[in-house]
């Protein structure tokens, strides 16, 4: 098992619909990548917010509504066409995206919670739904996803196993990252002999 390949144990077994096409080929970092500076203040999101965006199959924004603007802190204008890697919190482990990329570009949705890095440097925790949208040929066209506010309990533990993947990945390397973060994500999941999804679900 390495970064390029999806752990047996970590595949989704209900494909929404459409063909197994191959991986979307590389996130290159965003433009503004890398601008905002992390710091300890945090958004949270209302109890009717939903934060909408969609991309391409390459991950750039090719939409994103009001709410998703108004957390971001970004313009329409300078999200649309940036990879959606702008809003990339450096507290996420690798292994969560390459898990969320592996999914989606083999048709299957995503459910994840996800601390985001909104320009001013503060965070928001989101719980998202990630899917892919496809063309009347069956072929993926790009993905959207849709987040709402997470439960406090529900970041609390992901946010524990977050910073262990996350320690894990720091002392692994670049190289072996991936790997052994999600084999310790898999370790979990064994444990409680639950699924991804039926973990999220519960937690
Ligand atoms: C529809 C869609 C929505 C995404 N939403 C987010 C998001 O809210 N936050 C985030 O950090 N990454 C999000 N990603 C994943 C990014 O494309 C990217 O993989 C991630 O930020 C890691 O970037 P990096 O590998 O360049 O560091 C999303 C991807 C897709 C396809």
């Amino acid at each position: 098992m390495n970064c390029n390949t999806l752990p047996q144990e970590m595949a989704y077994h209900s494909r929404v619909r459409g063909s197994t096409t191959a991986p979307a080929g590389a996130i290159d970092g965003g433009a503004m990548k890398g601008k905002a500076v992390p710091n300890s203040r945090e958004k949270r999101m209302r109890e009717n917010d939903f934060i909408v965006s969609k991309t391409d199959t390459k991950g750039r924004i090719t939409y994103g509504n009001e709410i998703f603007i108004e957390f971001s802190g970004y313009s329409e204008e300078e999200l649309l066409g940036t990879q959606h890697n702008v809003i990339r919190h450096p507290d996420m482990p690798r292994g969560v995206f390459k898990f969320l990329w592996d999914n989606i570009s083999r048709g299957n949705e995503v459910f994840a919670y996800v601390k985001n890095l909104a320009r001013d440097g503060s965070y928001y925790w989101v719980f998202a739904n990630v899917t892919p949208d496809y063309d009347s040929d069956g072929n993926i066209t790009g993905y959207f996803s849709v987040r709402r506010a997470p439960k406090a309990s529900s970041v609390a533990i992901i946010e524990s196993v977050y910073r262990e993947m996350l320690e894990i990945e720091k002392r692994a390397g670049p190289r072996d990252a991936c790997d052994e973060s999600l084999s310790y994500l898999i370790g979990i999941l064994k444990e409680k002999g639950v699924s991804y999804e039926e973990f999220i679900m519960a937690i």
